[in-house]
C-alpha cells in the first residue's frame, strides 16, 4: 500500500492525488483521502485506481484544505471495494486514519471492541486498529498522540500510519513499524509517504522514520518520539533523486522506458567501482566486511520473486569464481524452517524496494543467529540497507513497473562484481582471467544496447504468440535462471500461464504439454551447455512444438532448427544472463500490450510487498 499525507500552507489534495499517482506501483485496488475543510473531517474513498477517485473527488466540487491524508491499497484484509479502502474513520469520525501494513491481533481486538458496543463497517483491521485507538483515548482521558503510543504497545504487526484529527487541524501523527515512512521537511510545510517519489519534487530534505518511533507534526513543527516516550533528534538526510528518474519520459509504459534504460542503469551500477584498466574493483560496502567475506564458509542468498532468481545466477557465479557454497532461499521459506545458520556465514539479501517483509524477516533471523549480513537493494534509505550489517546500492534508479527489469540486471552486476573480487582475493580466480573478466564486464552495457536492436524482430514474435494460452522457457546453466525469470515476466503481466524449467528436466514432466499449441522458449546461447540444448530443442521439434529460440549472433545449428531466434552479441559464459534476459522482458511487455493488460500494474500484484 502507499501512503501520503500533507500539512502545510499548500492546498493538500493537489499534491495528494500526484503523491498517491507517484504510488500507485505499491498497490492500486482503491485509493481515498481525508480532508479538514470547513464541512469538517471528510473522507472520499473508491475502488480502483487513483483516477477513480479524482472522478469521484471531481463530482464534490472544490476541496479546500491545508492538511490530508491518503492511501492506496493492496487488500490484505476484506475485498478491494469503497468500503474497505482507506482511510477509516474512528466510530465519532472526529480522526480518520491510514495504514499500511498488518495487524496480527486484530481480532482479539475487534472481539473485545464489539463487546463494548463499537461498530464496524469495514472488514479491515486498520477500522479495528483507529477503534481501538479511539477506545483507549475515550476512556483514558490522554491526548491522541498518547492514545496512539498506548495502542502502538498493545498491536502486534506491522505498521506505518498517519492520523489525522478534527480538533487539531494543523497536526499528523505518524508511527512506524516494519512499514516504510518518509518525512519530507519543506519551508513550513511537512509531506509523509511510503518512498520519496511523492516528496522530491517540493523538497530533498527527508527524515526516514524508525521502526517504534512516532513524528508528530504541529502548528509547523517535527517531534519523534520512540513509543516508549523519549525524544530523539531525527537525521536530515538530503535526496539525490532527479524528478525525471520517476516519469514516463515519452515512453509508453514505465515498464518499457525501464528496459531500454538497462545500457545506462548497468553502467550506472558498475560506474566507479570497476576499472578494468587498472584491474580496480572497489565496493565500498564490502570493505569492513571483506574479511569475514572472504572466510565465509558459506553464502546464504535470500530474497523474494525476480530478486531471488538474481539470487540464483550468483549461486553460479559465486561458486564458479570463488568455490565457496551457496545456498538460494526464498525469505519466506528461510525464516520459517529453523535453518542452520553460524557466524560463519555470510547472508546476501537482495531486494529492489529494501523492504520485502519475509526478506526484512529472514535477515533478522539470521543476525540473531550471528551470521553476517550484506543487503543488495536499489531503494537508497530503505529498510534493508538499515538493518543490514553492509551492502551495495544497484543505483538502477527508481523502478516503478510492477515487473522487475533494471532491477534485476544491476542486481546481477552487484553480484558479478562481488563474485569476482572474491574469486580474486580468495586466489580461486587466476589475476589473467580477472582481468579479462573486469573488461568484458565493462563491455556489458554496449552489449545490452544491441540486444535491445532485437525489439523490433520480437515485436513480430509477440503479436504471433500472443493468443497462446501456455508458455515453456528452457535453458540450462547461467541460463536457468533466466528461463525462470522470463516465465515469470510473461505471467505477471500478461496472465498467461508460464513455467521455466531448467532445459534437461523437460524430460521429467513438461514434455508432456509440448504439442503443436505450445510455445518454448530456448535460451540457446553459444556455451558450455549449448550442444545438450540443442538436443533439447530436436526433443521439443520432434513433438511438433514451436520453439522461439535465445541465440548468440551468428549461430547456425539452431537457427536451422528453431521457428524464429533472436540473436544476441557474445560474452563470457557468465555475463550471459544481463544480455539473454533482455529479449525475454522484451517479448512478455509486447505480449501484454498486444493482449490490453495493464503492463506496469498488473492484477493483484504489487511493487513492494510489505506484508509477509
Ligand atoms: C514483488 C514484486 C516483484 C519483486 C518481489 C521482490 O512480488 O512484484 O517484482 O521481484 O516483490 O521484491 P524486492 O523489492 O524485495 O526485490
Amino acid at each position: 500500500c502507499g501512503i501520503v499525507a500533507y500539512v502545510g500552507q499548500q492546498e493538500a489534495l493537489p499534491i495528494i492525488i500526484k503523491g498517491l499517482k507517484r504510488l500507485e506501483y505499491r498497490g492500486y485496488d482503491s485509493a481515498g483521502v481525508a480532508l479538514i475543510d470547513q464541512k469538517g473531517l471528510s473522507i472520499y474513498k473508491k475502488k480502483g485506481k487513483v483516477s477513480e477517485l479524482e472522478n469521484h473527488l471531481a463530482e464534490n466540487g472544490i476541496l479546500n484544505s491545508k492538511i490530508g491524508i491518503g492511501h492506496t491499497r493492496w487488500a490484505t484484509h476484506g475485498e478491494p471495494n469503497d468500503v474497505n479502502a482507506h482511510p477509516h474513520y474512528s466510530s465519532s469520525e472526529r480522526f480518520a486514519m491510514i495504514h499500511n501494513g498488518i495487524i496480527e491481533n486484530y481480532e482479539v481486538l475487534k472481539k473485545d471492541l464489539l463487546q463494548k458496543g463499537y461498530k464496524f463497517q469495514s472488514e479491515t483491521d486498520t477500522e479495528v486498529f483507529v477503534k481501538f485507538i479511539e477506545d483507549i483515548f475515550t476512556n483514558s482521558n490522554c491526548t491522541l498522540e498518547e492514545a496512539l503510543r498506548l495502542a502502538l504497545q498493545k498491536v502486534v504487526g506491522a505498521y506505518a500510519i498517519v492520523l489525522i484529527n478534527l480538533e487539531e487541524p494543523d497536526t499528523l501523527i505518524a508511527a512506524r513499524k516494519g512499514s516504510p515512512l518518509v518525512i519530507g521537511v519543506g519551508e513550513d510545510e511537512y509531506f509523509l509517504a511510503s518512498d520519496a517519489t511523492p516528496i522530491i519534487e517540493y523538497t530533498n530534505k527527508v527524515i526516514y522514520l524508525d521502526d517504534y518511533e512516532i513524528a508528530v507534526i504541529r502548528e509547523g513543527k517535527l517531534q519523534v518520539k520512540t513509543i516508549e516516550n523519549i525524544e530523539t533528534s531525527p537525521y536530515i538526510n538530503q535526496l539525490e533523486l532527479e524528478l525525471e528518474a520517476i516519469e514516463k519520459g515519452g515512453y509508453e509504459h514505465f515498464m518499457l522506458k525501464e528496459i531500454f534504460e538497462q545500457p545506462k542503469s548497468i553502467a550506472d551500477c558498475l560506474r566507479g567501482r570497476l576499472d578494468p584498466k587498472t584491474g580496480r574493483l572497489v565496493l565500498g560496502g564490502l570493505r569492513d566486511y571483506m574479511n569475514k567475506f572472504q572466510n565465509a564458509e558459506r553464502i546464504i542468498i535470500t530474497a523474494c520473486g525476480t530478486s531471488w532468481h538474481a539470487g540464483l545466477v550468483a549461486e553460479y557465479l559465486f561458486e564458479e569464481f570463488a568455490r565457496v557454497p551457496v545456498e538460494v532461499e526464498y525469505a519466506s521459506e528461510f525464516r520459517y524452517r529453523n535453518p542452520v545458520i553460524s557466524d560463519k556465514d555470510f547472508i546476501i539479501a537482495i531486494s529492489q524496494s529494501g523492504e520485502t517483509a519475509d526478506t526484512l524477516a529472514a535477515i533478522e533471523l539470521a543476525k540473531s543467529k550471528g551470521a553476517t549480513i550484506f543487503g543488495v537493494c536499489n531503494v537508497v534509505g530503505s529498510s534493508i540497507p538499515r538493518t543490514t550489517h553492509a551492502g551495495c546500492y544497484t543505483h538502477a534508479g527508481p523502478e516503478i513497473g510492477v515487473a522487475s527489469t533494471k532491477a534485476f540486471t544491476a542486481q546481477i552486476s552487484v553480484l558479478t562484481m562481488m563474485a569476482l573480487k572474491l574469486g580474486y582475493q580468495r586466489g580461486t580466480l587466476p589475476e589473467s582471467k580477472y582481468i579479462l573478466m573486469l573488461h568484458e564486464l565493462a563491455d556489458i552495457p554496449a552489449k545490452v544496447e544491441k540486444a535491445l536492436q532485437t525489439n523490433e524482430a520480437i515485436k513480430k514474435i509477440a503479436e504471433q504468440y500472443k493468443d497462446a494460452r501456455n508458455m515453456l522457457y528452457l535453458g540450462r546453466g547461467y541460463n536457468f535462471p533466466v528461463a525462470l525469470e522470463g516465465a515469470l515476466k510473461l505471467k505477471e503481466i500478461s496472465y498467461i500461464h508460464a513455467e521455466g524449467y531448467p532445459a534437461a528436466e523437460m524430460k521429467h514432466g513438461p514434455i508432456a504439454l509440448i504439442d503443436e499449441e505450445m510455445p518454448v522458449i530456448f535460451i540457446a546461447t553459444l556455451d558450455s551447455s549449448y550442444e545438450k540444448v540443442v538436443s533439447n530443442i530436436q526433443e521439443v521439434k520432434a513433438r511438433k512444438g514451436k520453439v522461439i529460440a535465445v541465440v548468440t549472433e551468428g549461430d547456425k545449428q539452431v537457427k536451422a532448427l528453431a521457428d524464429h531466434v533472436i540473436e544476441i552479441p557474445p560474452t563470457n559464459e557468465a555475463f550471459t544472463p544481463l544480455l539473454s534476459v533482455i529479449p525475454l522482458q522484451l517479448l512478455s511487455y509486447h505480449i501484454a500490450v498486444m493482449r490490453g493488460c495493464n503492463v506496469d500494474q498488473p492484477r493483484n500484484l504489487a511493487k513492494s510487498v510489505t506484508v509477509e
